[in-house]
């Protein structure tokens, strides 16, 4: 997902003139939104995280020059275009029902009760051309629909929980909060248990880690440092 962004020739980068929230600016061409916000004065205390790609907070609105059409996307993935209109939506004010995981069934009256609005989707697909994560929302949203919890579990496994799906939403639903709904009821009540988990959670409270983490609490930066880059990587 992150991409690397273009070097700014400082002697005479090429611009382009972009509009923030309305206002005219002057931007070098191959900057992100993100950097083009930046380069632009703007400092973004919401509406930026990972800057990768993958943590859903720079949900970001535009329009191309002369395209009629809203578009949506990831302001640290998106790259400004000649003439191109946005705004940042660091924060969706959709639905978020509240629940205690513990006393939940994982089926479709759960699913209904807590966001009601779910049967009015229309199946207009635009979730789907609006999530950055290239998701199936409006499949997930359909077995949702159908109280399949494992399959919206699978399918929506990628949500970076940006919000952007349910902005362009016709039927008001909150594709991303239905999708984390079912992925708890999923790992809390259908996922078989996980047998390395259990054996690890033994281990623990036997003890059996408490000389290495003794060991590293007392270790200096640079050996932590050197230990981490050493470190076994699964592949
Ligand atoms: S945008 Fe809304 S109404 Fe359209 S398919 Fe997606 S969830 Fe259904
Ligand atoms: S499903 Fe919705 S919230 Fe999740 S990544 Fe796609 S657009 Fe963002
Ligand atoms: S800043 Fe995390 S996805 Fe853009």
């Amino acid at each position: 997902m992150a991409q690397p962004e273009a070097v700014i020739d400082s002697a005479a980068p090429e611009m382009s003139t972009i509009y923030i929230m309305g206002k005219r600016y002057e931007v070098p061409k191959g900057l992100t939104i993100m950097r083009a916000l930046e380069y632009s004065g703007y400092r973004l205390v919401r509406g930026a995280g990972c800057r990768g790609g993958f943590c859903g907070a720079c949900g970001t609105v535009f329009r191309t020059q002369g395209d009629y059409r809203l578009k949506v996307g990831l302001a640290c993935q998106t790259v400004v275009e000649e003439g191109m209109h946005l705004t940042q939506i660091p924060f969706y004010p959709a639905n978020k029902a509240l629940y205690n995981l513990e006393e939940l069934k994982p089926n479709l009256a759960t699913l209904v009760q807590l966001y009601p609005e779910l049967p009015r989707c229309v199946g207009c697909n635009t979730c789907t051309k609006a999530c950055p994560q290239g998701l199936d929302v409006m499949d997930y949203m359909a077995k949702a629909m159908r109280g399949d919890i494992a399959k919206v579990a699978g399918i929506s496994f990628d949500c970076i929980m940006c919000g952007l799906c349910a902005s362009r939403c016709p039927a008001e639903e909150v594709q991303y909060n239905v999708a984390i709904l079912a992925r708890r009821l999923y790992s809390r009540y259908i996922a078989p248990p996980a047998g390395h988990l259990a054996e690890r959670v033994r281990e623990i409270e036997g003890r059996k880690y408490d000389q290495e983490l003794d060991r590293m609490a007392n270790m200096s930066i640079d050996e932590l440092k050197e230990l981490y880059n050493t470190r076994d990587i699964e592949s």
